[in-house]
C-alpha cells in the first residue's frame, strides 16, 4: 500500500476496550455499538450473558453461544468514516491476567458505570491499569432509565475514588420513569427520550429551546437539569483535550444502553475524539514505532487454545504497532530471531471469522500457531530489530499440585498443560527435586477452568490438590542451598529452570529474610 493511503488507514482506525463492573451493561451497550455498525441486526442477539455469579458453567454456556471465547472476543467494524476494533476485557476478578494484557493493546478505554451504583471494585481496578498507561478514558453513566444517584454526585465520585476530573458532556433530564431527556452540552441541543430519528432533537439557541416547543418547559426536572447544566458550566471542570489525551481528564457521557438513549451521540463523540492508534516504545530504549512506519511491527498480548472446539488451533493475537499486515509475509520473531511465514490469520467480526484482508496499525490479528510464539513476543520485517516493552506480569497468589488421574493419560496431560500454560491464564512450576507439577493462579476460577478444559480439550481428568495461597520469591541460584527449603517455604522452579520459593506467608517470608540475611529475593524475575 502506498504510504499516503496507508496514513489515512491508519488515521482511521479507532482500538478501545470497555472497562466496567459485571452487570453496569458492557456487554449492552457493545451490542448497540455493532448494531450501529451494521454487525448485528438488532441488540440483544448476542446476548448471552449473566456475569454476576459467574460459574464454570456459565463461562461454557457463553462460549456456546458466542461461538468465541469471551475471555479474548475482539470485534471490528466500520462505522462512518472510522475502523472500530473493540477488544472485550472479562469483567469477572478471576480473568484479571488476560484483562490487563488486553488493555495493554488499546489506545483508549470506556469506562461504563451503573448510575445508580456508581464506581465499584471490579471498575477501579481496571482504571488503575488504564490510568497508568495514560490512555484517554471515556466515562458512560449508564442505566439512566433506572432511578439511579445524583448525576452531580457521580462526577464528584470520579475524583474522589479514581483521581480524575470529570467533564460532562450531556446532563440527565429527569431519571427513571422521570427521564425526559438529555441536555447534550457538546452539541447545544436537547435528545429526547423515547423519539425515533431526527425528530428526537431539539437545537438550543443560547441554552433555551427553540419557539413552539415549550414542551420541556415548566417540567420540573428540565428546570433543574437547565439549573445543573449552568452550575457545572461555572463550576464544574471545563473541557480540557490535552488532560483527556493523558487521562488526566474524563469527558461523561449520560444515557441508557438498554433503551438505546444517548448511545449514538456517546459513540460519534467518542469516535472522534478518541485518538488514533498511538507510537509504541521500544524496550531499553528511548526509540518509538510510529504506526505509519511502512515496516510492519507488532506484538503478542494474547494466546488462546481451542478456540473453536471444532478446529483445535490455537491463535496467538498480535496488535500491529506499525505498517500493514499481508497474508503470506515474512516476519523475524525478536525472541528468537527465527524467520517465519504468516500464512494463516483471523480478524473478528463479531461471532464469525474472516480471512483478514487490510490490516494495519491499530488493527488486531489472530495468528494460528503451532507453538512459536509467546506472550510478550515482538514480531517485525525490515532489518532493524524491534522489542516492544514487556506486558506486566502478574505474581500467581494460589498454588494447586497438579496430576493426571489416569496414569496412561500422561501424554495428553503434558499436551494440555503445555498449551494451557502458554496462553498465560495459569503459570506452572515444578518441584525443585522430584518435578512434581505446581500451578499457580491469580484466582480460583482460573483452576476450575484448566480442569474443565483439560477435560474437554484434552480428555484428560485431572487431581488437583491445593497448597492455598502463597508468596512466590525467585532466589539468585549461585546463592541457593536446597536446604533452605521447608514445607512453609517450598522450593519450586519454573519454567526457565529458575528457582523459587513458595512462601506460606508473609511471617515464613520474615523468617527466612531474618535467618538468611545475605539472600536476595525478588518477587518477578
Ligand atoms: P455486563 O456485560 O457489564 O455484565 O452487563 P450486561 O450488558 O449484561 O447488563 C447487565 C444487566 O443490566 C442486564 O440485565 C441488562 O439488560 C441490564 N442493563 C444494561 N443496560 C441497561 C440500561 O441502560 N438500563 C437498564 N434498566 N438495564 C440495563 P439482566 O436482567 O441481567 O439481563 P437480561 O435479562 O436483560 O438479559
Amino acid at each position: 500500500m502506498e504510504q499516503k493511503q496507508l496514513e489515512n488507514e491508519v488515521n482511521k482506525r479507532r482500538t478501545f476496550a470497555i472497562i466496567s463492573h459485571p452487570d453496569a451493561g458492557k456487554t449492552t451497550i457493545t451490542e448497540q455499538m455493532l448494531y450501529f455498525g451494521g454487525v448485528i441486526r438488532s441488540a440483544g442477539t448476542v446476548k448471552a450473558k449473566k456475569s454476576g455469579q459467574f460459574a464454570t458453567s456459565d463461562w461454557m454456556e457463553i462460549e456456546k453461544k458466542r461461538g468465541i471465547s469471551v475471555t479474548s472476543s475482539v470485534m471490528q467494524f466500520h462505522y462512518h468514516d472510522k475502523d472500530v476494533n473493540i477488544l472485550d476485557t472479562p469483567g469477572h476478578e478471576d480473568f484479571s491476567e488476560d484483562t490487563y494484557r488486553t488493555l495493554m493493546a488499546v489506545d483508549a478505554a470506556v469506562m461504563v458505570i451503573d448510575s445508580a451504583k456508581g464506581i465499584e471494585p471490579q471498575t477501579k481496578k481496571l482504571f488503575k491499569v488504564v490510568k497508568k498507561r495514560g490512555i484517554p478514558i471515556f466515562t458512560f453513566m449508564n442505566k439512566l432509565d433506572r432511578d439511579g444517584r445524583d448525576p452531580l454526585d457521580l462526577i464528584a465520585e470520579l475524583e474522589e475514588l479514581l483521581n480524575i476530573e470529570g467533564c460532562a458532556m450531556n446532563w440527565p433530564i429527569g431519571m427513571g420513569k422521570e427521564l425526559k431527556g438529555l441536555y447534550d452540552i457538546a452539541n447545544e441541543r436537547i435528545e429526547l427520550y423515547r423519539k425515533e430519528g431526527d425528530d428526537r432533537y431539539l437545537p438550543l439557541t443560547n441554552g433555551k429551546l427553540p419557539a413552539g416547543n415549550e414542551e420541556l418547559e415548566g417540567e420540573g426536572v428540565y428546570e433543574q437539569a437547565v439549573g445543573e447544566v449552568d452550575l457545572i458550566k461555572e463550576a464544574g471542570n471545563s473541557f480540557d483535550l490535552e488532560k483527556i489525551k493523558k487521562g488526566d481528564q474524563t469527558p461523561v457521557f449520560f444515557g441508557s444502553a438498554l433503551t438505546n438513549f444517548g448511545v449514538q451521540t456517546f459513540l460519534d463523540t467518542f469516535l472522534d475524539m478518541a485518538p488514533a492508534p498511538a507510537e509504541h516504545k521500544m524496550q531499553n530504549s528511548d526509540e518509538v514505532v510510529k504506526p505509519d512506519d511502512p515496516e510492519f511491527s507488532a506484538f503478542v498480548f494474547k494466546i488462546q487454545a481451542n478456540m473453536n472446539p471444532n478446529h483445535r488451533d490455537r491463535i496467538a493475537f498480535v496488535r500491529i504497532c506499525s505498517g500493514e499486515f499481508e497474508k503470506g509475509m515474512d516476519v523475524t520473531l525478536q525472541r528468537t530471531g527465527k524467520v517465519m511465514r504468516l500464512n494463516n490469520a483471523t480478524e473478528f467480526m463479531s461471532d464469525q471469522r474472516e480471512q483478514v484482508k487490510t490490516a494495519v496499525a491499530g488493527d488486531i490479528v489472530g495468528l494460528y500457531d503451532t507453538g512459536n510464539f509467546q506472550i510478550g513476543d515482538t514480531i517485525y520485517t525490515g532489518k532493524k530489530s524491534i522489542q516492544f516493552e514487556d506486558l506486566p506480569q502478574f505474581t500467581p497468589e494460589m498454588f494447586m499440585e497438579v496430576q493426571a488421574k489416569n496414569v496412561m493419560k500422561q501424554k495428553s496431560f503434558h499436551k494440555g498443560m503445555q498449551q494451557l500454560v502458554q496462553e498465560g491464564a495459569v503459570q506452572l512450576y515444578r518441584t525443585y527435586t522430584t518435578n512434581d507439577y505446581i500451578l499457580g493462579a491469580v484466582g480460583q476460577l482460573q483452576f476450575e477452568v484448566f480442569q474443565f478444559r483439560m477435560k474437554n480439550e484434552y480428555n484428560c481428568d485431572v487431581i488437583m490438590k491445593p497448597i492455598g495461597s502463597r508468596t512466590a520469591r525467585w532466589i539468585d541460584p549461585e546463592q541457593l542451598d536446597p536446604a533452605m527449603s521447608s514445607t512453609r517455604n517450598m522450593l519450586v522452579k519454573d519454567l526457565d529452570d529458575k528457582p523459587l520459593f513458595l512462601f506460606e506467608n508473609r511471617f515464613a517470608e520474615n523468617w527466612f529474610v531474618n535467618k538468611y540475611p545475605d539472600v536476595k529475593l525478588t518477587s518477578k524475575l
